[in-house]
């Protein structure tokens, strides 16, 4: 959920302005996702890395995820949505980490959809910790296989992405869902994040839908 930042500057307000029109413009992009017959949607909400952000810009996207995670939990769950949040625990105030238990746990046996927020999350660190699960667990070496380590990650229950959303013009991969996306596809937007909305999920997926996906194999003449 690139562009916060800039969609703010461009209107000569304050990031935080940002970052709460970026919040704004989850709801729709996930109802628009339930239209589209989309079970599972990611969004990267904070990553390990964004800590390096100065100490009032974290605080203020720490009482956003708070503000949302109170005021949307309950659509969530009556809309049958299975909430997770992936991401190093450690870090996150007393407070967030109970919302974010309380919301894993409640939301536990929805099967209308998935909205996993990624937060405190590093693809890196997500491997790190589950070889740290490996280890500890003493599994032998020969039983460390791919499905070993996707056992191990954050949401094994969540299959890897078909495609991935960059927006704000960024092309790169910023540390997420590393492993998981060996094979998807990305697809890369100027919109910035704030102005993202069902047109452009939309034209990402009829970009996705021409595109043809040999997982390293050649394709049938
Ligand atoms: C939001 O966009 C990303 C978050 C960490 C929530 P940015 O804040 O990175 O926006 P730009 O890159 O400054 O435009
Ligand atoms: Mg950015």
């Amino acid at each position: 959920m690139d562009g916060n930042g800039r969609w703010a500057r461009r209107r000569g307000r304050p990031i935080s302005f940002g970052h709460r029109a970026g919040v704004r413009a989850i709801k729709p992009v996930m109802y628009a996702c339930e239209d589209l017959g989309i079970k599972v949607l990611s969004v990267y909400a904070f990553s390990t890395e964004n800590w390096r952000r100065s100490r009032r810009e974290v605080q203020t996207l720490m009482r956003l995820f708070e503000e949302a995670f109170h005021r949307e939990f309950d659509e969530l769950n009556e809309r049958q949505i299975r909430v997770f949040i992936s991401g190093r625990r450690d870090g996150l105030s007393d407070r967030i980490r109970e919302l974010i238990e309380e919301c894993e746990t409640r939301s536990r046996d929805n099967r209308g959809g998935v909205l996993n927020v990624c937060l405190n999350y590093g693809g890196r660190a997500e491997i790190v910790d589950a070889v740290r699960r490996l280890i500890a667990e003493k599994v032998r070496p020969e039983a460390v296989d791919e499905a070993a380590i996707s056992a191990r990650l954050y949401a094994p229950e969540l299959p890897d992405p078909d495609l991935i959303i960059r927006t704000a013009g960024e092309q790169r991969a910023s540390n997420f869902l590393l492993w998981q996306s060996a094979y998807s596809e990305f697809y890369v937007t100027d919109t910035l994040w704030p102005d993202f909305g069902k047109q452009d999920l939309e034209a990402a997926v009829s970009d996705y839908q021409r595109r043809t996906r040999r997982f390293g194999a050649r394709p049938a003449e």
